[in-house]
């Protein structure tokens, strides 16, 4: 039986995409059930809707209620049942309810190899430091900004005339194969 996986994204949904792709060429062994994202504009809400995945937008205000906000989107993953969360892009950080209930079983990828270069410019800040070797990294979600156990990584050349933008696209290509290779590894453990 595949595991079912919830997936938040905030924008383009490229990693999301490679997850429904490999589902559907058989192989993953898991089943994404659930996309949501804090971005009502999020291209990957669209994949979902095409690959006929149920969706949920569930926006946070600047100066909202983040406890509230937290509990609802605890409340929205819950509905279904899910055993794995995929974070592919989201951009907000979860909080303690949601922790509570998904800790241990939320993962998230980040496009540096951590602990280098954590927080939302790893491919820039990799760049400016002047590393030869940058990379991805999929890790267990906790309360802080990229600092979970780290399950998987993958190193990336930088080349001599990268910009941000190519070495970031570069370290995606890494990236989704980490992310489909990692969430199989995880529905085999939950398995045995
Ligand atoms: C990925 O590089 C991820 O690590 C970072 O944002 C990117 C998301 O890409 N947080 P996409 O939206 O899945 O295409």
């Amino acid at each position: 039986m595949p595991i079912r996986v919830a997936v938040l994204v905030s924008g383009t949904g490229s990693l999301l995409q490679a997850l429904l792709d490999a589902h559907g060429d058989g192989r993953l062994e898991a089943e994404v059930v659930v996309v949501g994202a804090d971005n009502p504009s999020a291209q990957g809400l669209e994949r979902a809707a095409a690959a006929g995945v149920p969706t949920f937008v569930h926006p946070f205000s600047k100066g909202g209620d983040r406890a509230a906000w937290d509990a609802e989107l605890t409340r929205l993953v819950a509905e279904h049942d899910v055993e794995l969360v995929v974070l592919a892009g989201f951009m907000k950080l979860v909080g303690p309810v949601f922790l509570a209930r998904f800790g241990g079983r939320t993962i998230n990828t980040h496009p540096a190899l951590l602990p280098s270069f954590p927080g939302m410019h790893g491919p820039r800040d990799a760049l400016e430091h002047g590393v030869k070797i940058t990379g991805t990294t999929v890790f267990e979600v906790d309360a802080g900004v990229d600092t979970g156990r780290i399950l998987a990584q993958e190193a990336v050349r930088v080349l001599p005339d990268d910009t941000v933008d190519s070495l970031h696209e570069r370290i995606k290509v890494a990236e989704r194969a980490l992310l489909v290779h990692t969430v199989n590894e995880l529905a085999r453990q939950g398995d045995s």
